[in-house]
């Protein structure tokens, strides 16, 4: 969309833009100076900024802005005396000048929350469709960005093939479980998840900082009763709760809880960090929350503590509501891999005849989302 219009404002510390289709927006000088795309600005190669901000004169104006016959902008800075060039199509999608109405909570329009409505379309692909298709990889990878939650079949049944599934977009994160690790009933166990107990709704490992962002879970075997596995949009439990009581989830939101796990010798991971993580800006980052791993709650005034465990309890019970959970069994060669900064996972006891083996594993979202990233950009080059 072509530029039509450019004026120089505020004696050339902003200059104001307006596009064909009518679209307006404001830019400082100092902005388009520090994000100038020219050569001596930014490597050419890989696109990195060769300056500094300390580069940039801080008394930078526009002295001229002009637009070419193809919609584009020509700007020069004083003192400097540099012109460069910028498409109008980037000016276009780095619009700053918007003040959005932003609750605390909010999240991005690319995530999608869910509730049990999910059960019907519940994301999914072969694992030959996402190994032999980039494309049909980047719509499960798509689904785990949208959903934070996606279904797999047909995976190898091997041990330690889960880790390849991490490989189709990323790395494994190796923690003191192991490159990945067996979750099946033990007779002296490290952790309450190789029992055959069923498992409150919880995110993984929130005693680590960072956490792994991303959970694979895939079953070899499996001939018990029972043993379902669950999963709960945290992002939507949050909502609720703001629905029910904002007062519950901005106690959660300001206040730390903290986590750990001591349950090996040589190991003690602690971490200090909140049910619900914000942004400054109030966006919602992460959701931890972990019966096993909860530690004594430190960061709590006394005077909010009552008020604190309320909370507490009321989010505790949104996410056992069985109209926020999807439920599914896993058979052999199947798995599942959720968001760990947001989606809760959960599983139901099980008997103690027949077999059920799962594997499970981490690996990091910053993986997952420029390997979707890099494929989307290919899908658009190709189109
Ligand atoms: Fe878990």
């Amino acid at each position: 969309m072509p530029i039509t219009r450019a004026a120089v404002l505020d004696k050339g510390t902003s200059i104001a833009l307006t596009w064909r289709d009518g679209r307006s927006a404001r830019f400082h000088a100092i902005w388009l100076r520090d994000n100038a795309l020219d050569p001596q600005t930014r490597s050419p190669g890989n696109g990195q900024r060769l300056v500094t901000i300390l580069d940039i004169p801080a008394d930078t104006r526009v002295a001229r802005a002009a637009v070419t016959t193809g919609g584009d902008l020509y700007v020069t800075f004083i003192p400097e005396g540099k012109t460069v060039s910028f498409p109008a199509a980037w000016l276009a999608e780095h619009i700053y000048d918007v003040e959005p109405e932003r609750r605390p909570g909010w999240s991005d329009a690319v995530i999608e929350r869910w509730d049990n409505a999910l059960q019907a379309r519940i994301p999914r692909a072969t694992y030959a469709q996402v190994k032999g298709d980039r494309a049909a990889l980047g719509r499960w990878l798509a689904a785990v960005r949208r959903f934070g939650f996606a279904l797999m079949t047909g995976a190898p049944t091997t041990s330690g093939a889960l880790c390849d599934i991490a490989e189709l977009f990323g790395y494994v994160r190796e923690t003191n479980y192991g490159r990945w690790f067996e979750v099946r009933a033990e007779v002296n166990p490290t952790n309450l998840a190789f029992t055959n107990l069923g498992l409150q709704a919880h995110t993984d490992n929130p005693y680590r900082d960072p956490i792994p962002t991303l959970q694979i879970l895939a079953c070899l075997e499996n001939s018990v009763e029972g043993g379902d596995s669950i999963v709960v949009d945290g992002f939507k439990a949050a909502e609720v709760l703001q629905q029910e009581s904002f007062g519950d989830f901005d106690l959660l939101s300001r206040h730390c809880a903290r986590f750990e796990y001591a349950g090996a010798r040589g190991v003690r991971l602690r971490a200090k960090r909140p049910f619900f993580e914000l942004g400054p800006d109030g966006e919602l980052l992460a959701v931890r929350f972990n019966n096993r791993s909860a530690a004594p709650l430190v960061d709590v005034p006394h005077d909010r503590m009552a008020a604190f465990y309320r909370a507490y309890r009321h989010l505790a019970k949104l996410i056992e509501t069985p109209s926020l959970e999807v439920t599914f069994k896993l058979a052999p060669g199947e798995l599942f891999i959720v968001d760990n900064t947001r989606v809760l996972h959960a599983r139901k006891s099980f008997s103690s005849s027949g077999t059920r083996w799962l594997q499970g594993c981490y690996a990091d979202k910053d993986g997952l989302l420029s390997t979707l990233a890099a494929i989307e950009e290919e899908m658009r080059d190709a189109a």
